[in-house]
């Protein structure tokens, strides 16, 4: 994929800066931090308090799963005692190794990064996974590992609301940075970072969630992606690339390159007359919540090991692992499909989001894009404006509330939905989310997130001629004022 470019990883010394005080005091734990060397052939562990899996009640797990190339076909899986029996067990922090395993040729094979922890020979990636309640878990834990109170991070506006309070709870500055439908504008970010006020602690950290975006639905360019990774280089920031939508990408074009994947392959230097790529300032969540099923609560960390090593360290503290019986679970289906059968699963899973979006959209453009929708409607012209997604789950659109007789009233990029939403929308049977939720700043926005992923057909329509019957009404009610 790289062709001959030589990969540099980042020391792990590189890492100093970016771990947050609270990072740096965290010790191994005295009884987890020892797990490894009980796997030493031969030694007798009388190291941790594990009960036997005999007295458990379980003896064996089966169920049935889809079979992703056979349509209405189903197989069913037997999880025999002896194989349950590590999923009964308290396991490794960073999760079982089976999984890790399956998980770590994924990203391979995904996203063409060698697996190579330390960060010491040539060609060694340094990087590792670590496995958490979900990506969220594995988000809120690396913020914590790599944010120090009044530290400023840059993150894309608008953001998934779910980051929001996270940061706020670290006391960090979140420095707003715009996106458009092609991803972050890295014009803006450039400005921002040209222009960062002296003295002032430069940023370490840039969240965006690149594919199919919580809650603009925007796929970033791989152009933008290419100059958001030069910036990073250029100005020292790890990019958190939380990819929950990665595999729910359905675009017409090929998919633009993850973040992860474009470490290796976009060389930032020459040595000696070649050029090489130096790694280590992406830090990527996974998540099997969209994909598999949001109820097991696994997402995957990759990522430089000098993070991953205090992330574990917070798990080891907070809750030990991640359930070992959900993880089983989850590799033995993968184990059972193998990676062709994965990749079918992702490219049915997508397509079935595809369709989703098609409909909204139709019913969208029908409703709310101008024209006269059906006999007895009138032409009102345009209601909203919006950007087809080709990724994920998520709407974002603006609604027009001022039409060009009472936008005197109020500049429209001042007008905010969410009353629209809360008290309108609602009262006609219709709800969604106001935008400003997903702006760290508050501030006001006629844009919304509508959802589609598990709307029928008819609750699309119906969704979307109550908006209008709002929308109509919000507009009536400002031009009587
Ligand atoms: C952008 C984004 N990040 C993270 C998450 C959390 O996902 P998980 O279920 O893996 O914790 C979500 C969930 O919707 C999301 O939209």
């Amino acid at each position: 994929m790289n062709g001959n470019l030589k990969i540099k990883a980042l020391p792990a010394e590189f890492y100093d800066r970016f771990l947050s005080d609270r990072a740096k005091k965290l010790q191994p734990s005295p009884i987890r931090g020892l797990y490894p060397l009980e796997k030493k052939p031969g030694v007798i562990s009388l190291l941790a308090g594990k009960p036997e899996p005999s007295t458990f009640p379980f003896t064996s797990l089966t169920f049935t799963a889809k079979d992703p190339l056979k349509e209405n076909s189903e197989s069913t899986i037997t999880i025999s005692q002896d194989q349950l029996s590590p999923g009964l067990q308290y396991s490794d922090t960073a999760g079982i190794p089976d999984l890790l395993k399956w998980i770590t040729t994924l990203q391979e094979i995904a996203h063409g990064r060698k697996h190579g922890m330390h960060a010491s020979g040539e060609g060694e990636e340094g990087w590792r996974l670590s496995i958490g309640s979900g990506s969220q878990d594995l988000i809120s834990k690396s913020a914590t590992t790599l944010i120090n109170p009044g530290d400023s991070v840059l993150v894309e506006s608008p953001v998934y609301a779910g980051i929001i309070p996270i940061f706020k709870h670290m006391d960090c500055k979140q420095i707003e940075v715009p996106t458009d439908a092609h991803g972050i504008r890295a014009s803006s970010l450039k400005e921002i970072l040209e222009n960062w006020p002296e003295g002032e602690k430069k940023p370490k950290l840039l969240y965006t969630v690149p594919y199919g975006c919580n809650p603009t639905g925007m796929t970033a360019s791989l152009e933008r992606r290419k100059e958001v990774l030069k910036l990073a280089r250029q100005y020292n920031f790890i990019i958190l690339e939380d990819d929950p939508y990665y595999y729910l990408y359905y675009g017409k074009s090929a998919r633009p390159t993850s973040y992860f994947a474009l470490e290796v392959t976009e060389p930032c230097g020459e040595e000696a007359g070649e050029p090489y790529c130096e790694v280590g300032r992406v830090l990527r969540f996974d998540s099997l919540s969209k994909i598999l099923s949001a109820g097991l609560r696994i997402g995957f960390a990759t990522g430089p090991e000098a993070i991953l090593r205090k992330v574990d360290m917070l798990t080891a503290n907070a809750n030990l692992q991640v359930s070992s019986l959900t993880q089983l679970i989850a590799f033995r289906l993968l184990d059972s499909w193998g990676y062709d059968k994965f990749f079918a699963h992702t490219k049915n899973v997508s397509a079935f989001y595809a369709q989703k979006r098609d409909i909204f959209e139709r019913e969208l453009k029908k409703w709310l894009g101008g024209g006269v929708p059906e006999e007895g409607e009138s032409d009102e012209g345009r209601l909203a404006d919006w950007v087809s997604p080709e990724a994920g789950m998520f709407f974002w659109f603006k609604l027009l509330v001022d039409t060009p007789n009472n936008s005197s009233s109020q500049d429209s990029d001042e007008q905010d939905s969410r009353t629209l939403i809360e008290t309108h929308a609602y009262a006609n049977g219709v709800l969604a989310l106001p935008g400003t939720v997903f702006l760290p700043n508050g501030s006001k926005t006629p844009y919304v997130r509508a959802s589609f992923s598990l709307l029928t057909e008819d609750q699309v329509v119906e969704a979307m001629k109550r908006l209008r019957k709002t929308v109509l009404e919000v507009r009536s009610e400002q031009a009587n004022r």
